[in-house]
């Protein structure tokens, strides 16, 4: 796999995040809907976009089938703990990721496809931390089996922008990963994955 020997450049949450997220766990498990709700519209944004794209239709629309049944298994979370879904309430980091994407093409493309590799980075990140501290099993063995496949969409979205991009895709990365990491570092620390 082309990105498997790739360590993708992801500074570490803030310490300080886990306890925050632990301690309003609901307010987790109501924004994680909507993160992968998001996550599948935003994968069909590219069918939309670069419908002659035949590989990349074919892997965004398979991950974004994936996406759709981590919102069945996040619908069940909330239902199996007694919680009613809450509305969106926004998301400046993922906002704040778009706003670094060039606009011309094809760098438009290639921009859309690694700031959606570190969303998924990002996000296994946080769902691996999830998994290892909280203490009911079936809700910590979700989250385990959510950050895993985040992590093969990571690796997809590197595989499509290596086929984009082959030469430039690594340093943009770079790039882009920087300011990720200033994103990150501007947010507040709340019990939400982003
Ligand atoms: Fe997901
Ligand atoms: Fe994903």
């Amino acid at each position: 796999m082309l990105a498997a020997d790739l360590a993708l450049p992801l500074t570490a949450t803030p310490a300080e995040w886990i306890a925050v997220a632990l301690a309003d766990l609901d307010a987790v498990h109501q924004d994680h809907l909507h993160c992968e709700r998001k996550a599948a519209q935003s994968a069909l944004s590219l069918v939309r976009s670069y419908p002659e794209r035949a590989d990349l239709v074919l892997a965004v629309a398979r991950l974004a089938h994936e996406e759709t049944a981590h919102v069945v298994q996040m619908s069940q979370l909330l239902a199996r703990r007694g919680l009613v879904g809450t509305l969106d309430h926004g998301d400046e980091y993922a906002a704040a990721l778009r706003d670094l994407c060039r606009r011309a093409e094809p760098d438009r493309l290639l921009d859309r496809l690694l700031v959606f590799a570190l969303i998924e980075a990002r996000s296994a990140e946080r769902l691996a931390l999830l998994a290892a501290a909280i203490s009911d099993p079936a809700t910590a063995s979700l989250y385990g089996a959510l950050a895993a496949a985040e992590v093969r969409h990571r690796d997809t979205f590197l595989e499509l922008a290596a086929q984009v991009a082959a030469e430039a895709w690594r340093d943009r990365l770079t790039e882009l990963a920087r300011g990720e990491a200033a994103i990150v570092a501007s947010l507040p620390i709340r019990p939400r994955i982003h």
